[in-house]
């Protein structure tokens, strides 16, 4: 017994020593997806289209739902295959570790399936770019139009598609302008991931110019300036928080280094209490906020997480951004939907979701701040006026141009419409005649950006560095459509507040250049901060880097 215990406590030894061993000689992050061989990355599907994907869906329901979850949302250490890595990876390299497996981790080898239908399969887990849309595509029987329409009819303004970006161009919609619900057929129309060619950088309007901050991040999510200077920044898929600091003089951060590790989707950053000196830096996990102890200048966490508060979570929507009332009373946090526009009423699930909650700052008394509110990813406040304001994904699945995307401050209780009803006190067809009673209570928000944009992190300009008549004005992130004829959002916007602290329902393309003129996508902004230099930064998860934006004058 006892020589038996040392036999294995010894190969246990030798077997982490060579696990160590091989981990320090494997390179730190690879190129290809699951180290895909180059080979296989120009690979295209030989079966794509509805029908292929409703054979993949059956399929994949038979083989892979066990472990990866009913709609691929991924379950304890098995990854979602509906969002992360699987949806920008190319049909290739699935195909290729489909085939291969990673035993050694707990993904079997499926070469005993039929070529054909591993590749079902792939257009299956292609369709589930977006983790509400998929289960209705099926039902639908969407159009997947490769690339979107490159050669469609220029759009009615206000509407507008990547094609006609441009920095400096003024857009507002109003719900005047909205069409009927149908009234063209929703597509399923996912970026296709492409590197970025060399001769293209993204365009900023006359003055401003464009560097790359930083690159070879690992899907570079939201962007918080810290009371220092810092950048946190999360990198969720991995489940880690980074810092970088400083600005080299030729424009390189001068310290990286792991702030926090080992979460779980974390998002929201937020600094407390506010000032100059916080002691907490608090983390939006999917499923709970965090905080952990924290001194100016810390490069790594000087303390365990400590878990406040759980928050709702399991499939759908997974960000949870995390802010502060003006006077530290409240923590705000935004908590999107499970799905696209299930009825709460019928679906426990969506308790407590498609809300910004709030709560105490030690995690206590949660309730529910403002709800009808879809997908709110980015939270901010006001410097001017004090308001918490939030940038929100609205539906999909009924159109190219419905539902707005949007920015608005948010009014304490307020209602925003989902999912009985939408902005301008408009039903959503997929829910008629529920609640008659909500009708008249649907706020209009105030601006109203391109349908299915994916509008992420905002934030107020509080820099010195930009033309006065930039004072205050929000720039958000637009990471760009799937649920669009032609695509739409790739792009940074601002929102002109004319030193009013109000918005008066107009936007402008601010940083564009992210699709290529064939339709495929290079980069897709996801976060947007101000440094202390005054300088905008945006975080982009296709290229997963960090742009820096400066004012050069003209
Ligand atoms: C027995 C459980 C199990 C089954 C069944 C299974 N997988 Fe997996 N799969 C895993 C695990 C565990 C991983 C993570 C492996 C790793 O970390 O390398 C994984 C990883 C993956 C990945 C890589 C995802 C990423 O983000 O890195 C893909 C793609 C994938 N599986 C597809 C499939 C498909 C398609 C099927 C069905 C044909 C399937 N899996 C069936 C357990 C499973």
């Amino acid at each position: 017994m006892k020589s038996g215990k040392c036999i294995v406590a010894r190969l246990s030894f030798i077997l982490i020593i060579i696990a160590l061993v091989i981990g320090a000689t494997l390179p730190s992050r690879s190129d290809t997806f699951h180290n895909a061989p180059g080979s296989v990355l120009g690979q295209g599907n030989p079966y794509t289209g509805q029908r292929n994907a409703e054979i993949g869906h059956k399929l994949y329901e038979q083989r892979c739902a066990s472990c990866h979850g009913q709609d691929a949302q991924g379950m304890g250490n098995v990854p979602a295959l509906a969002s992360g890595a699987t949806q920008t990876a190319r049909p290739g390299e699935i195909f290729w570790f489909i085939t291969h497996g990673d035993a050694a981790n707990g993904m079997p080898s499926w070469a005993s399936l039929p070529e054909q239908q591993r590749w079902q399969i792939v257009t299956y887990l292609k369709f589930l770019r977006n983790p509400s849309g998929l289960l209705l595509t099926a039902a639908t029987g969407m159009d997947t139009p490769g690339n979107g329409k490159l050669d469609a009819p220029a759009p009615t303004p206000p509407f507008t598609d990547f094609r006609f970006e441009k920095p400096g161009t003024f857009r507002k919609i109003t719900v005047q302008d909205l069409p009927a619900p149908f009234a063209t057929k929703p597509v399923g129309n996912g970026p296709r991931i492409v590197p970025r060619p060399g001769n293209v950088w993204p365009q900023a309007p006359e003055g401003f110019k464009v560097e790359l901050y930083t690159t070879g991040l690992d899907n570079p999510r939201l962007i918080r300036t810290a009371p220092n200077g810092d950048f946190f920044v999360a990198e969720s898929r991995l489940g880690r928080i980074m810092i970088f600091r400083g600005i080299t003089s030729d424009g390189q951060p001068e310290i990286t280094s792991i702030f926090a590790s080992g979460l779980d989707r974390p998002f929201g950053i937020a600094f407390y209490p506010k000032g100059p000196h916080p002691r907490w830096v608090y983390v939006g996990d999917t499923n709970a906020v965090l905080r952990f102890p924290y001194r100016n200048g810390d490069l790594r966490a000087r303390g365990p997480a400590q878990h406040l508060a759980d928050l709702p979570s399991g499939r759908g929507h997974w960000t949870r951004d995390v802010r502060f009332s003006p006077n530290g009373k409240k923590m705000f946090v935004a908590v999107g939907s499970g799905s696209n526009v299930d009825d709460p009423d019928t679906h426990p699930a969506e308790k407590d979701r498609a809300d910004i909650l709030e709560f105490n700052p030690d995690g206590s008394q949660m309730r529910i701040y403002a709800y009808g509110i879809r997908n709110p990813v980015g939270l901010a406040i006001n410097p001017q006026t004090g308001q918490l304001w939030c940038s929100v994904n609205e539906r999909d699945m009924l159109g190219d141009n419905l539902v707005p995307d949007y920015i608005t401050h948010v009014q304490p209780g307020g209602f925003y419409g989902w999912p009985w009803w939408y902005m301008g006190g408009r039903q959503d067809p997929r829910l008629e005649g529920k609640h008659p009673e909500l009708k008249d209570k649907v706020i209009t928000p105030d601006v109203l950006l391109q349908p299915h944009n994916a509008s992420l992190e905002m934030t107020f300009y509080e820099g010195r560095q930009f033309p006065r008549e930039y004072d205050g004005d929000i720039f958000a992130s637009e990471h760009g459509s799937w649920n669009r004829s032609t695509r739409a959002g790739y792009e940074v916007i601002r929102v002109p507040l004319h030193h009013t602290g109000h918005a008066s329902g107009e936007y402008e393309d601010f940083l564009t250049g992210f699709v290529l003129p064939d339709g495929n996508v290079w980069g897709r902004p996801v976060g947007v901060t101000v440094a202390h230099d005054g300088s905008l930064l945006v975080t982009d998860d296709a290229s997963n880097s960090i742009w820096r934006i400066t004012y050069a004058g003209k």
